[in-house]
């Protein structure tokens, strides 16, 4: 088959840009990589990588598994990770080991107007080395569910003075939405300075798309869960809740969840504590409300690994978070004990779905001049989502 490039557009890396859906416009087809041992792969990708020198970032999410991660240039949370963009100079291309709305963010803010000014018009490409890797809990939000709530309640309540608020994870259409109506962004490092900067704008917050994170912030600030109404897209009438419910508000929570951290239980963490008396429970905020409000500690995934480095030898942990993760904190730090917080196993498919065979097939494309797998956020999306995403990286 001919490849021919979507226009006369250019990479930074000065190669065409081909329209390659998943495997198929691609110049080397995914299917071989598949069968190649994981040395042979490790060695083609450290080949690339060599091959473009700094001119090329990978960048992983904690919960990529560890084969991964050792190619990734820098390996953060989805705070750390989207900083890291905002500020990418000498790079021409990144590559992102995560999920879909972070190579969003990551577009947006490496390509936003004052950067392409400095760079002189120059874009970044950024690309997912799976189209696949999207997060089940962003993917709870449409922005026409979304909008249509901010219709509705507006029939009760004031939309002027409510403050959206998305999380990170989350389509960038959310982000342009937040915005456009005077909100902004949050991720699982910064949300209560997030809640409290909304707060000094408006009298209430409508958080979306994870629910736990909107109550748990709150709750820690001192809102009453009485005051949080659960908006359900679902539900014909106000999200499912009374005229009165919306009325008493102050943050009202999307009915969102991530599949992984909703699987930790309050009795895991009983039995945890009865059986390793002393042991301490740290989560991320993602978790239930019963499940974070007996924790010692939760914080992002950069918090948890922070909490960990910084402890006394001999203690003992019980985390929930996904499991790469945890594995990963277990095999660094031999000398505490931890333990994952869950009988069963928790972990992001969807993240897992990055592996060395879709990263080495991504970069040897690359080198050999095909741009798989770009995620380019559309112009107005970007203009708006970015306001809320500036708002946030202002937050200190
Ligand atoms: P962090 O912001 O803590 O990296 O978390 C991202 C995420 O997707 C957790 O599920
Ligand atoms: Fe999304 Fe949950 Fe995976 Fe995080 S762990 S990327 S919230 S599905």
């Amino acid at each position: 088959m001919t490849l021919k490039p979507v226009s006369n557009e250019k990479n930074a890396l000065n190669i065409p840009v081909i329209a390659a859906p998943a495997d198929s416009g691609a110049l080397h087809s995914l299917k071989p990589y598949k069968s190649l041992e994981a040395d042979e792969l490790q060695s083609r990708i450290e080949a690339v990588r060599k091959h473009f020198g700094d001119r090329l970032l990978i960048l992983g999410h904690h919960y990529q598994q560890d084969e991964v991660i050792e190619h990734s240039d820098l390996r953060g949370d989805s705070y750390q990770l989207s900083e890291r963009a905002a500020s990418s100079t000498a790079c021409e291309t990144i590559v992102f080991c995560g999920v879909h709305f972070m190579a969003e963010t990551a577009d947006i803010l490496a390509n936003r107007p004052q950067k392409l000014a400095e760079r002189e018009g120059r874009r970044i490409t950024v690309t997912l080395p799976d189209m696949a890797a999207g997060c089940s809990m962003a993917d709870m939000a449409g922005i026409r569910q979304v909008e249509a709530a901010w219709a509705d309640m507006s029939e009760v309540i004031d939309t002027e003075r409510v403050i959206p608020v998305t999380y990170i994870n989350s389509a960038a259409s959310l982000k342009a939405f937040c915005g456009r109506h005077g909100g902004i962004v949050c991720t699982s490092s910064n949300a209560q300075a997030v809640l409290e900067w909304a707060f000094e704008r408006g009298d209430r917050v409508f958080f979306f798309p994870d629910q736990h994170l909107g109550r748990n912030t709150a709750l820690k600030m001192g809102i009453e869960e009485s005051e949080m109404p659960v908006w359900d897209p679902y539900q014909l009438e106000l999200g499912g809740n009374s005229d009165e419910a919306i009325e008493h508000s102050r943050v009202i929570l999307w009915k969102g969840h991530c599949s992984v951290h909703q699987m930790f239980r309050a009795e895991h963490v009983a039995g945890f504590r009865k059986q390793y008396p002393g042991i301490k429970i740290l989560v991320h905020p993602e978790c239930p409300r019963e499940v974070n409000d007996l924790a010692d500690v939760s914080g992002s995934t950069g918090k948890i690994i922070q909490t960990v480095r910084n402890s006394p030898a001999g203690t003992k942990w019980a985390i929930g978070t996904e499991l790469h993760l945890v594995n990963r904190l277990k095999a660094e730090h031999p000398e505490q004990e931890i333990h994952f917080l869950s009988p069963v196993v928790c972990m992001c498919a969807t993240m897992y779905r990055i592996d060395l065979p879709h990263l080495c097939w991504t970069l040897e494309n690359l080198r050999d001049g095909v741009v798989v797998n770009k995620i380019e956020v559309e112009e107005e999306t970007s203009k708006w989502s970015l306001i809320a995403l500036e708002r946030m990286l202002a937050v200190k």
